[in-house]
């Protein structure tokens, strides 16, 4: 499927979104280590989330949808037998890596594999933690990325360093620490996204945040509880960039996820000159909620460094496009991480911004990216390089620029499967083809 983007403006109204990604994830994979019943509302249907609940159904959690509602009756990890089938994730390096570490006690072996994007994924970062915690995994073709082999074993908690800035890794020793003997401490010198620590917090777990530590005491029995899901924030920050990049817009997005691991690109946005406004500020489920009104905005460039990068690590592509028409110089560094993603996200954001014509460095951490430097052309042709979120925030710079095409955008069915509805709802000249 490509995507096609002709000239927009007044892009107005208001808008709802699918539940977050990473707590959808989050809810698919820990509810059913809970105890009891539980409805989870707004949850995510995209091809990774619905990855996700197959996984822990083949693991036999009585998992059940209904009215846009996922219904779960969970008995604990103890109900659950590995399967005699492999185990298909998809694109979604959340569920390889959060599953990996449930995995890791169930006793028996299990076969963990992907497309062809994850199985070019590092997995060496969470092989080495489980491993340690006393779970066997293999990559079966030893370059240490999926296919995994793992044989649960009894666990043993541990003490680790996170040494890259990874919420998947925190997250999946966090998973198999609840069933581990004694207690885990992870050490995170960069915060990154906590939503499994909500996650488990709100279900019961006893788990302490100490400064740059969490600790978890394994063998702990989880309540289940009813979840709402709030806009996917990643998601909303696509609406976000096209109103500010489209004369006469004004949208309002309701209900979105404002968890501060989460929102790095609100504060770019506000450092870039955009017009926002967040209200109606709340708390759901341990976790911070509000809507968000943006407007049309004129945009300079930002240095974006440090600490921040986690926070705001998904929007980067989109960054990179706002960078394009602001004015003066943008400078993106410490996200190496980019390399890893679906697809290597600092070679795709420059091949593409090359195709604007736009004057742009690469990094081995970044990209320098010269504002308004974009050449007009009567058509621009953008690769997405089967990524989800280089192939939405390219789509973008049609709305701008005029006629875009974006080849190859399956993958957007991976995260944000409404993409192109949502933006014919509020005025934006988009269609598949
Ligand atoms: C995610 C964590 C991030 C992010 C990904 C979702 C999560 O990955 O890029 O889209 O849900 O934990 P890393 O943990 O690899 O940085």
């Amino acid at each position: 499927m490509n995507i096609i983007v002709k000239k927009s403006y007044s892009l107005k109204g208001r808008v709802t979104l699918q539940g977050d990604k990473s707590i959808s994830h989050r809810a698919a994979l820990i509810l059913p280590l809970c105890h009891g019943d539980a409805v989870v509302k707004n949850f995510l249907f995209a091809e990774d989330t619905l990855n996700s609940l197959k996984a822990m159904v083949m693991l036999g959690a009585d998992i059940k949808i209904k009215d846009n509602h996922v219904l779960f009756k969970s008995r604990g990890l103890e109900s659950f037998k590995v399967p005699n089938k492999a185990i298909y994730l998809g694109n979604s390096g959340t569920s390889i890596r959060l599953l990996s570490g449930i995995l890791a006690s169930l006793k028996g072996y299990s076969l963990l594999y992907g497309d062809e994007s994850l199985c070019k994924r590092p997995m060496k970062r969470i092989i080495e933690p489980l491993s340690r915690m006393g779970a066997y995994i293999s990559s079966i073709l030893r370059n240490d990325k999926a296919p995994l082999l793992i044989k649960g074993d009894s666990l043993i908690g541990i003490e680790y360093d996170m040494n890259i800035p990874s919420a998947q890794v925190k997250s999946s020793i966090l998973l198999a620490s609840l069933s581990a003997n004694g207690k885990t401490v992870i050490r995170e010198k960069v915060k990154t996204r906590d939503h499994t620590e909500r996650m488990l917090k709100y279900l019961g777990a006893d788990i302490k945040i100490d400064g740059e530590k969490i600790i978890l005491f394994g063998g702990q029995k989880l309540q289940a509880k009813n979840i709402f899901i709030p806009a996917d924030f990643s998601s909303a920050a696509f609406i976000i960039a096209a109103a500010a990049l489209t004369d006469d817009s004004q949208v309002i997005i309701e209900n979105v996820l404002l968890n501060p691991t989460r929102t790095g690109f609100l504060k770019v946005f506000e450092k870039m000159g955009g017009n926002f406004e967040v209200f109606n500020v709340r708390e759901e489920n341990d976790e911070i909620v509000g809507d968000i009104k943006v407007w049309s905005s004129n945009l300079k460039g930002v240095t974006v460094e440090g600490d921040i990068i986690p926070t705001l690590i998904d929007e980067i592509p989109l960054i990179a496009v706002l960078a394009a028409f602001a004015e003066g110089v943008t400078v993106i560094s410490d996200a190496k991480e980019l390399r890893y993603k679906e697809s290597d996200r600092i070679e795709s954001i420059y091949y593409n911004l090359k195709i604007m014509g736009v004057e742009a460095e690469t990094k081995e951490d970044g990209l320098i990216i010269q504002g308004k430097s974009f050449k007009r052309k009567e058509s621009y042709e953008f690769y997405s390089f089967k990524d989800h979120r280089i192939a939405m925030a390219f789509s973008l710079v049609g709305f701008v620029l005029d006629n875009v095409l974006v080849y190859d955008c399956e993958n957007i069915r991976t995260s944000f499967p409404d993409f192109i509805d949502v933006f014919k709802k509020i005025n934006g000249n988009i269609e598949r083809r």
